[in-house]
């Protein structure tokens, strides 16, 4: 009697216990590990965990065709000019598209492609953006910039087309073509986008945190 009692109490006590631990462990234990993880996740995303790289930051210089971009363009892009100067030197050459050119669309490329060759010189590292060009992530386009500075180049050159693309003879000089987006990217908004890009290299080669 003494012991049925005992045991039925034991047990639903045992019971009553078990069900404290799991309702401990759902509320307060699981979605603390979840957090935990997802914490883990957010900050893999965000922040390069990568550990710095040596890098001989070579001049930069973005060679782009096209019209006048706007105010407002122009000082996001500014912002993002600065940022990229405190690791190397860094300069724009804007072409603007010859309006006697514009009647015959190839006739305008290739004229086009005439005065971005003149932009470049013998010893630079070309980089195309082009939509046809190798897709890569952030930290590829980092070891890319990487990769130049060991190639004996004297300096690497972007180059972003006019609406129509990039003239014959770009394209033939460039040493690497790289896709920014599998979306295709008005070039101007390509523009931006580009500079981010060299930002974020710099800020993963360097190790350093991302500041958005
Ligand atoms: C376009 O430009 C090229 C070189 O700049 C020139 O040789 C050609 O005559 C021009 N074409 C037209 C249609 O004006
Ligand atoms: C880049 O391309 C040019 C022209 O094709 C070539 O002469 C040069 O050797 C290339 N540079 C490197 C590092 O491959």
């Amino acid at each position: 009697m003494l012991e049925r009692t005992y045991t039925r109490h034991g047990s639903s006590l045992i019971v009553r216990l078990m069900s404290f631990v799991c309702l401990f462990f759902e509320s307060y234990v699981a979605p603390c590990v979840e957090l935990k993880t997802a914490k883990r996740d957010h900050v893999q995303q965000n922040q390069q965990t990568r550990f710095p790289r040596a890098t001989r930051p070579l001049p930069l210089k973005l060679v782009t065709v096209g019209k006048d971009r706007g105010t407002a363009m122009e000082s996001v892009a500014l912002e993002y000019v600065k940022k990229i100067q405190r690791y190397c030197a860094f300069e724009e050459v804007q072409l603007r598209p010859n309006p006697k050119n514009s009647s015959d669309v190839s006739n305008q490329v290739s004229s086009e492609g005439e005065r971005v060759m003149r932009s470049i010189s013998t010893k630079d590292w070309v980089v195309l953006l082009d939509e046809r060009g190798k897709e890569m992530t952030s930290e590829k386009f980092a070891d890319l910039i990487a990769d130049a500075g060991e190639t004996g180049a004297s300096a690497v050159v972007f180059c972003i087309g006019g609406p129509f693309g990039h003239g014959p003879q770009v394209r033939e000089r460039a040493n690497v073509s790289v896709k920014l987006s599998t979306m295709v990217l008005n070039h101007q908004v390509a523009f931006l986008v580009l500079l981010e890009q060299i930002y974020r290299a710099w800020t993963i080669l360097r190790g350093e945190k991302y500041h958005h």
